[in-house]
C-alpha cells in the first residue's frame, strides 16, 4: 500500500495529538524500527510505518466504545472477552484508524488491533510490528539487546524468542496473560 507524504505527515500530527509525549515518543521508536526491519527484510515499508505510527494512537480515549465498534464491523475480538481493560486501546486503536482516517488496509488494520500480542498465522506487517514494539531504542531491559540482533537477523526466530520471553516473564511474575500470545507462538513453531 501507498500513502502520501502530506497524508503520512497529517497521520503522524493527529496521533501526537492523541497521546502523552512519552507514548508519542515510544511510537516514534516503533516507526524507527519497523521502517528498519522492513527494509532489511524485504517488507511493506509503507504498511510497516501506518501500522507502527497509528498502534498505540488510542491509549487515551474511550477504548471501550471503539473496540466494541471495531469487532462489530470486523468481528469478534477476544481482547473484549477478557478482563484485561489494557488491550483494548488495540482494537480500538484500529477503529479510530478506519472510521476516522480512512485507512482501509486489511493487513494494517489488523496488525493495529492484534499488536499485544499476535494471532495465528501473523502477517509480516503483524510480525514487524510485534518485534518494534518490544525492542524499540526507548526500551530498556535485561536481553533486550539479543532480541534487536535477532529480528534483524531473522524476523520469524525473533519474534519467536521474545514471544517465549514474554511467557516466561509473565509466568515467572504471576502477571495475566492473553491466550492469543501463545497461539501466536504455537502457530510460529508449527510452521
Ligand atoms: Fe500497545
Ligand atoms: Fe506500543
Amino acid at each position: 500500500m501507498k500513502v502520501t507524504a502530506e497524508t503520512f505527515s497529517r497521520i503522524t500530527n493527529l496521533v501526537e495529538s492523541r497521546i502523552t509525549p512519552k507514548r508519542f515518543l515510544h511510537t516514534l521508536g516503533v516507526l524507527q524500527t519497523a521502517v528498519e526491519l522492513a527494509d532489511i527484510h524485504g517488507k511493506d515499508v509503507w504498511r510497516a510505518s501506518l501500522a507502527a505510527l497509528l498502534h498505540d494512537s488510542s491509549k487515551a480515549t474511550n477504548v471501550n466504545e471503539d473496540a466494541k465498534k471495531f469487532a462489530l464491523v470486523f468481528g469478534d475480538h477476544p481482547y473484549l472477552e477478557t478482563e484485561m481493560p489494557q488491550l483494548l486501546h488495540a482494537p480500538a486503536g484500529a477503529w479510530w484508524a478506519y472510521a476516522e482516517l480512512k485507512v482501509d488496509d486489511g493487513e494494517v488494520l489488523d496488525a493495529i488491533a492484534w499488536h499485544p500480542t499476535g494471532h495465528r498465522n501473523p502477517s509480516d506487517t503483524l510480525l514487524i510490528l510485534l518485534a518494534a514494539d518490544y525492542c524499540e531504542p526507548t526500551r530498556d531491559f535485561p536481553g533486550v539487546d539479543e532480541i534487536r540482533a535477532f529480528v534483524r537477523r531473522d524476523l520469524r526466530g525473533g519474534v519467536k524468542e521474545l514471544l517465549r520471553r514474554k511467557l516466561e516473564y509473565v509466568q515467572n511474575t504471576g502477571r495475566p496473560l492473553h491466550p492469543s500470545t501463545q497461539e501466536t507462538l504455537l502457530s510460529l513453531e508449527g510452521e
